[in-house]
């Protein structure tokens, strides 16, 4: 990346995580390394356990955790977190491996201000155990997806996607770590680009550099230093 972005105007983002965390150490990385201009305000869980929390102490991130199991609807649940989402001030709210649907109130208020990223390339295969129905139809191709949330569940506008090739000798795990592999240099990338100003969702549809993004940016290796 040629012209950084000093601290003072880093974007304050806040992560959503509900298991290993992965993607949020991949974000704390570029964020540490200088390639992300961010400031990563808090990490939320909604398990208890999730090893992500170890990853965000040990980053010296402040974490909260709102256990759904705690709650005895959705709506109070999605109420809890907004306030822990707020309490953090953030541009920019990231769903990393978040488990959890959100109800449209929650949806609405940060709407074009929150993004998520989804082992598939959408708008193929939403919902979960991605790799096994890919497997089952037999495709040849697979990948991820980085998107804006909206309130139809992994479809909002797609932002970047990356390609993978599946072999015959592919099974769930090998989809799985190839799949991670990619996601951790789109994620970042898109929120970069964010941070950067270069990407507005409106009516649904995304702007990038104030032109309409007609298909999806399709990741190349060397797009991490455009
Ligand atoms: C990723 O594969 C992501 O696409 C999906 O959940 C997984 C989270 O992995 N939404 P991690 O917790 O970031 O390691």
């Amino acid at each position: 990346m040629t012209d950084k972005i000093s601290p003072a105007e880093s974007l304050p983002i806040v992560i959503l995580i509900s298991g290993y965390g992965s993607n949020l150490q991949a974000i704390i990385d570029a964020s540490r390394s200088g390639e992300l201009p961010v400031e990563i305000r808090g990490v939320i869980s909604n398990r208890p356990n999730a090893y992500g929390l170890q990853r965000a102490k040990e980053a010296g991130i402040p974490v909260k955790i709102i256990d759904h199991a705690t709650y005895l609807d959705r709506p109070s649940f999605d109420r809890a977190l907004q306030k822990a989402i707020d309490s953090f001030q953030p541009s920019l709210v990231i769903l990393a491996g978040f488990m959890r649907i959100l109800g449209p109130d929650l949806i609405n208020r940060y709407q074009g201000r929150m993004m998520n990223i989804h082992p598939s390339l959408l708008p193929a295969y939403p919902g979960l155990n991605t790799h096994q129905r890919v497997l089952d139809a037999g495709e040849k191709e697979h990948g991820a997806s980085v998107h804006f949330v909206t309130n139809e569940l992994d479809s909002g506008p797609v932002i970047i996607q990356a390609r993978i090739k599946i072999t015959p000798d592919d099974n769930v795990r090998s989809l799985s770590t190839k799949v991670q592999a990619v996601e951790h240099h789109i994620y970042p990338l898109a929120i970069k680009w964010f941070a950067e100003r270069r990407l507005e969702l409106t009516d649904n549809k995304i702007l990038m550099d104030k032109k309409p993004l007609t298909a999806p940016v399709e990741y190349r290796v060397s797009t991490l230093s455009d």
